[in-house]
């Protein structure tokens, strides 16, 4: 049933170009255009919205988070991402006019679950998007849009983060689509490259043996830092979760410009640090900011893991350990760039002789609060 893996989780990391296409599958029109049938929340009401709240726990907050990015660019609606285990406790401002995204693997995880039933008792939209035919989070949500993962047997996630993305991303363009945004050539653009992505997913799977060298070098650190900003930065807090629930070891996502202001101080000697750097096109202010950041790091003794673009050449004088990730649109990074963060932390999870599959203390559905 691993299909010849070793472990689930392995198969479910080399299934994801085939589930970001599944989840993709029949939702972009030929012309570029979005159907999203099943998102029976009706146009009206989508185009009278004034704000999206999502929320969602643990990988999938983090999809979440970079969801925002990709609503706000896109659609200029405003839009907060919440823990879902914190919403309903700070009295949030919802009304008819919010959309409200759920986001859940399982859709059975119970804190999820609250804050939807807090969010429709408020009087908002419900949208989840889930993985889980017929399960709870979409029953009591107003509409669904499936993820089509196939089942995730290992409890860190994974495909089903990549085809979360991937619906967020439909919805953020399907907002836009309705709402009548300018749909200029940046979003045709990125339609078209999103429609292709799982080719690129693929291009990075079939380049991981150094990163898998490297995880097995580091099996004896106690602690593994991560860097990123814009989309990179939830990417790097993805990193970090994948590595503290698989290895047991101390693992820390900042938003690089954050570094200066207090972590920068847990830099020493030889300490690993992952840096996500976002593209050098479009955006080059970020990418020169964040290579500012490399080298300070550098310069304090850190070990740098660099992730970067095909092509970009201004990170090389300051990568101990270079990662490529094939060109995309700085949006979509995300779907490349979190793949070399799950095989690193599979590798050292194994080489230090953890249960991949079952780590410690979790459990696949978090069914309490
Ligand atoms: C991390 C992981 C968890 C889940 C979280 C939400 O690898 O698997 O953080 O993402 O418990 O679960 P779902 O998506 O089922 O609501």
């Amino acid at each position: 049933e691993k299909g010849g893996y070793d472990y689930f989780m392995l198969k479910e990391i080399a299934e994801q170009p085939k589930a970001v296409a599944d989840t993709l599958l029949g939702r972009i029109g030929a012309d570029g255009r979005l159907s999203l049938d099943e998102v029976r929340i009706p146009d009206g009401v989508l185009r009278e919205a004034q704000k999206v709240v999502i929320v969602a726990c643990g990988t999938a907050f983090h999809a979440g988070l970079i969801a925002k990015y990709a609503i706000e660019h896109w659609t200029r609606m405003p839009c907060e991402v919440e823990l879902a285990s914190e919403f309903r406790y700070r009295d949030p401002i919802l009304d008819h006019r919010t959309l409200v995204v759920a986001i859940s693997q399982s859709g059975e995880t119970m804190d999820t679950l609250m804050a939807l039933r807090h969010a429709r008792e408020q009087g908002a939209k419900v949208l989840a998007i889930c993985n889980t035919n017929g399960s709870t989070i979409p029953r009591e949500s107003d509409a669904v849009l499936y993820t089509h993962a196939g089942p995730e047997v290992a409890v860190a996630s994974t495909k089903a983060f990549l085809t979360q993305l991937v619906a967020c991303y439909l919805v953020a363009l399907y907002l836009g689509q309705v709402r009548g945004t300018k749909w200029g050539d940046e979003i045709q653009a990125v339609v078209k490259e999103l429609a292709e992505i799982g080719t690129q997913v693929e291009e990075v799977l079939g380049t991981m043996e150094p990163v898998r060298e490297l995880a097995r070098g580091l099996a004896g650190k106690n602690t593994v830092l991560f860097l990123g900003r814009h989309v990179g930065h939830p990417v790097a807090l993805e990193g970090a979760l994948k590595l503290k629930e698989l290895a047991y070891m101390h693992a820390e996502g900042f938003a690089a410009g954050e570094l200066k202001h207090g972590p920068i101080a847990l830099i020493e000697e030889d300490l690993p640090v992952v840096v996500i750097v976002p593209s050098p096109r479009g955006r080059s202010v970020l990418h020169d900011k964040i290579v500012s950041n490399i080298q300070e790091i550098r310069a304090r003794g850190a070990r740098t893991i660099v992730i970067a673009e095909e092509g970009d050449e201004t990170v090389v004088p300051y990568a101990d350990h270079l990662v490529r990730i094939p060109v995309t649109p700085t949006l979509l990074q995300p779907l490349v760039a979190t793949v070399p963060l799950q095989v690193f932390a599979c590798e050292l999870a194994t080489a230090r002789g953890n249960e991949v599959d079952q780590p410690r203390n979790l459990a696949k559905s978090v069914t309490v609060e």
